[in-house]
């Protein structure tokens, strides 16, 4: 059975609602659910599955808390884990939609982990993501702002996919 550990970086909350309905759809205990402002980067280590969510803010930034976090994780061998990715971010953003998850992509490169959890983003109206990579969007992308309605089917139609891919 593999471990799995989601960690979240959120400001106002948003991240954290995702990253606890993920934990639903996907069985994960309240304890392997880690808000990184309070976690040491080396906790990835406990675990075979990581899911790293964050929102984005300012100038198409990743959220503050993930950026210090992923400094001391990208630095890490990860070659035996597989990661899988999620953000949130507001669509009418709309050259910088979502952009924390192509950031989070670009920084866990050099650890040699597994990417899973590529996903759609149907129904969703902007410009340029930096989740985009060479055409594929490089995880789950929710925008809690203009389409709650939907967010939660999305949510669930992307732990399925994980689960097939883990
Ligand atoms: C000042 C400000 C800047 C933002 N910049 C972006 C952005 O560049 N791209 C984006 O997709 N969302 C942007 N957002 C929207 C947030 O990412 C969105 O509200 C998100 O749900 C917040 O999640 P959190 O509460 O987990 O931090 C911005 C919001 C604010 C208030």
């Amino acid at each position: 059975m593999k471990k799995i550990g989601i960690f979240f970086g959120s400001t106002t909350g948003t991240t954290e609602s995702v990253a606890n309905t993920i934990a639903k759809y996907m069985g994960v205990p309240a304890a392997d659910v880690h808000d990184v402002s309070k976690t040491a980067p080396d906790a990835v280590g406990d675990y075979d599955v990581l899911l790293f969510g964050c929102s984005t803010w300012g100038d198409g930034d990743m959220q503050d808390d993930m950026q210090d976090f992923m400094d001391g994780v990208s630095s890490l061998e990860l070659g035996d884990k597989t990661v899988a990715l999620f953000g949130c971010g507001d669509e009418t953003m709309s050259d910088t939609f979502c952009n924390g998850v192509g950031e989070m992509y670009r920084k866990l490169l050099p650890t040699h982990a597994r990417f899973i959890g590529e996903f759609n983003t149907d129904g969703y109206d902007y410009s340029t993501t930096a989740a985009d990579v060479d055409g594929r969007i490089v995880g789950l992308l929710i925008d809690n702002v203009n389409h709650e309605d939907t967010a939660d089917e999305r949510i669930k139609q992307w732990t399925e996919k994980i689960r097939t891919e883990m």
